[in-house]
């Protein structure tokens, strides 16, 4: 069943980055929008922006690392009697460094953003889209998913869990009026690369792809129900030429990528 453009789309990690363009994208098609973030007044911004005569914007304040914060958020939005027909599940976070450097609170808080958050809003949602025969799903995976990412790896792991998921539970609902989609970006120009810590990593710069163009993908697709998209040719390139790459030898590959080393290879 396809979506009529009056539909509500919940957009995860609205207040930046290529969710913000996402709202941006959804909010020019006529959809109405539910914006979750941390950052209520980023949200309320946005929200000035996108509202109009024609599209109701809503904003929820919600930290989707604490555990109880998807299940929070959907009783909310029960509360005020919003019925949601597209769930984007698009907040997430990185961080750059040595596995075991890292600080247990700061690992286990982005794998319950990246994780357990997106999961239990799919599981939430997935309920009503199947009872009201409609519904589309986005979940924001990664390039980052189609192989181990030493000096990232908790990261890459999340995100190879978001495309596996998103693909077996595709499967699952192909005799369903329900769509489950996942988006891969590349790296991308937004607040993700400093919070990451990988401010230092040039070739991320380099080679990085505009939100407004990762977004308008992953929209598209979505509407669409395609099951994957990979967003860019070079991405497109790259995630293709893995599939032939000896298993030992793509995590050393990452690991120069993320140390920085192969970009001062090149210079020399
Ligand atoms: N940028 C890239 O190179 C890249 C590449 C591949 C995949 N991705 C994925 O794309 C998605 C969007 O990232 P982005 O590049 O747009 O990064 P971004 O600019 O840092 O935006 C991340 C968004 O998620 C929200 N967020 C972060 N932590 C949150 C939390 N605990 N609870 C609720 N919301 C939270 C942020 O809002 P608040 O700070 O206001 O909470 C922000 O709106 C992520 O899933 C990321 O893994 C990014």
């Amino acid at each position: 069943m396809s979506l009529k453009s009056a539909s509500t789309a919940l957009v995860t990690g609205a207040s930046f980055g290529i969710g913000l363009e996402m709202a941006r994208e959804l909010a020019a098609r006529g959809h109405n929008l539910v914006l979750a973030a941390r950052n209520i007044e980023k949200l309320r911004e946005v929200s000035r922006e996108l509202s109009s005569a024609s599209i109701r914007v809503e904003i929820l304040q919600t930290d989707l690392s604490q555990s109880g914060a998807a299940r929070a958020l959907y009783d909310e939005l029960k509360r005020r009697g919003i019925k949601i027909d597209i769930l984007i599940n698009n907040a997430g976070s990185g961080i750059h460094g040595h596995f075991t450097d890292m600080d247990w609170q700061a690992v286990s808080a982005m794998l319950r953003l990246n994780i357990e958050s997106l999961t239990e809003l799919t599981h939430l949602f997935l309920r009503d889209f199947l009872e009201a025969r409609a519904g589309r799903i986005l979940n924001v995976a990664s390039t980052a998913a189609f192989q181990p990412g030493p000096l990232m790896a908790c990261y890459y792991a999340s995100k190879a869990f978001v495309l596996s998921f998103s693909e077996a539970l595709c499967e699952e609902l192909r005799d369903s009026a329900v769509t489950v989609t996942a988006l891969c970006p590349g790296p991308t120009h937004s607040e993700f690369q400093k919070r990451a810590g990988m401010g230092h990593v040039e070739l991320f710069t380099r080679f990085s792809m505009k939100t407004r163009q990762v977004a308008r993908d992953g929209v598209q697709a979505m509407l669409k129900g395609k099951r994957l998209v990979v967003s860019g040719w070079l991405n497109n390139l790259l995630v293709f030429l893995i599939r032939f790459s000896p298993r030992f030898l793509t995590p050393k590959l990452v690991y120069s990528f993320q140390s920085g080393r192969l970009a001062s290879s090149q210079k020399k």
